[in-house]
């Protein structure tokens, strides 16, 4: 097989064969065969190109091959993944893992870390004193028994290929491809070996997929994929033009969590966690509302225990900020635009988030919302609080927010959190 061939191939259009597909992965994955910008290459050629539906399948199944796939059998519940296409505030996971579990399924998540603008679980959960994302295969199964989940780091031999390939299509302006984002995606919850499967997947300014009709096939390319690896998948396709909740960092958004977790919080966060918490129990055939989970202290007892599990200690205070910088109205009026991508940036420069894979974050730096989209301000009056414990990261975050909060004389209709439902 030679790889200058499959590129031409691809390069022109053509369907690549299963045995070129599987050569092709296993190959790179393994070693020096084929260079980087050989691969590179390739991921151009698919981004023009595109896949056919039953060769995206194949790639996705080398690439799962690629590694091992997690055995979660013996937990003793039917188990149902989650996974969010990445927004601004979407601290979704950390409240929705522990309600679902309350209700009586096991979650067995891996999460990975934020990049840009959009935040990471793993991030957030390390602003709690003493947690740690890194546990091992057999704790992984005590804790699946015995309290029904956790929110861990990825382990090594999780499609490995996937690891390999998307770090290269990070710097070869070839993240932004259907096949590849769902195929990347998709192996790494196939891996993981749950049942059941619900995809958030979002749309709109802060959101990588800003278009809707292309999050939409998105969504349907990773529902199709997870259904035909035996994967039961269903997924949301849910708006992010505007910040999740009221919070975008680490510690601001664990604290928003600890929130919901007792019976309070934002309500676009507790629809967006019970719509998600819906899909998965009905996926795994579960007949519990799980509304009063989060008012009856259910799920807040299961989310101290994973914390607990992890090294976690909620005992301890959450780190504050010490340095804070409001934005303030620069009218009257009404929030008619909080524009996700700027609070997203702005948090990122703050230091909540990374340029690179192996820059440190700031646990305290994040953005609180004063204020949210509908709401009525005065001329002066503070909309946003700025975090921050470098203080010159200020400016770049301003700078971020610029034309971000629009005031209009009327409040616009708000758009509805779930756009369209897939599965
Ligand atoms: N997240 C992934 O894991 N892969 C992609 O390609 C894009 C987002």
């Amino acid at each position: 097989m030679n790889v200058v061939d499959l590129i031409l191939a691809k390069r022109d259009g053509h369907r690549l064969t299963d045995e070129q597909i599987r050569w092709f992965i296993a190959t790179y994955a393994a070693g020096d065969v084929i260079a980087d910008e050989q691969a590179a290459a390739m991921a151009m050629a698919i981004f023009f190109q595109g896949m056919e539906p039953d060769e995206l399948a194949v790639w996705t199944e080398a690439m799962i091959d690629s590694g091992s796939r997690l055995d979660l059998s013996g937990s003793g519940r039917p188990t149902v993944d989650k996974h969010s296409t990445g927004g601004v505030g979407d601290k979704i996971t950390l409240i929705l893992a522990p309600l679902v579990i309350s209700c009586g399924v096991a979650v067995p998540q891996l999460s990975g870390r934020g990049l840009g603008h959009t935040g990471g679980t793993l991030d957030k959960l390390e602003a709690i004193p003493g947690w740690t994302p890194a546990i091992t295969n057999e704790q992984m199964h005590t804790v699946l028994r015995d309290i029904g989940g956790f929110i861990a780091g990825a382990t090594a031999d999780l499609a490995p290929a996937d690891r390999k390939l998307y770090a290269l299509r990070d710097v070869t302006g070839t993240v932004e491809s259907i096949p590849l984002i769902a195929s990347s995606i998709m192996s790494k919850k196939i891996a993981e070996g749950a049942d059941n499967l619900v995809l958030d997947v979002k749309t709109g300014s802060g959101a990588f997929m800003r278009e809707r009709d292309q999050a939409v096939v998105l969504a349907r390319t990773m529902v199709d994929l997870g259904n035909a690896n035996g994967v039961h998948t269903r997924a949301l396709v849910t708006n992010m033009d505007t910040v999740l909740g009221v919070t975008a960092g680490n510690a601001v958004e664990v604290r928003e969590s600890l929130d919901v977790l007792a019976g309070g919080g934002p309500a676009d966060t507790i629809e967006l966690t019970l719509a998600l918490a819906r899909e998965m129990l009905d996926l795994a055939d579960i007949d519990v509302d799980p509304e009063p989970k989060l008012h009856d202290g259910s799920a807040m007892e299961v989310f101290e225990a994973m914390v607990a599990s992890q090294g976690g200690d909620l005992s301890q205070p959450l780190p504050v900020a010490d340095q804070r910088h409001l934005v303030t109205a620069d009218r009257a009026g009404f929030i008619t635009r909080l524009d996700a991508r700027g609070v997203g940036v702005a948090a990122w420069r703050l230091g909540a988030g990374r340029a690179r894979k192996e820059d440190p974050v700031s646990a305290i730096a994040g953005v609180v919302c004063l204020k949210k989209e509908g709401d009525a301000v005065a001329e002066g009056e503070p909309v946003l609080e700025l975090n921050l414990d470098d203080p010159a990261r200020l400016d770049p975050a301003l700078e971020a927010l610029d034309g971000a909060i629009v005031v209009g004389d009327q409040p616009t209709d708000p758009t509805p959190l779930v756009l369209d439902r897939i599965g």
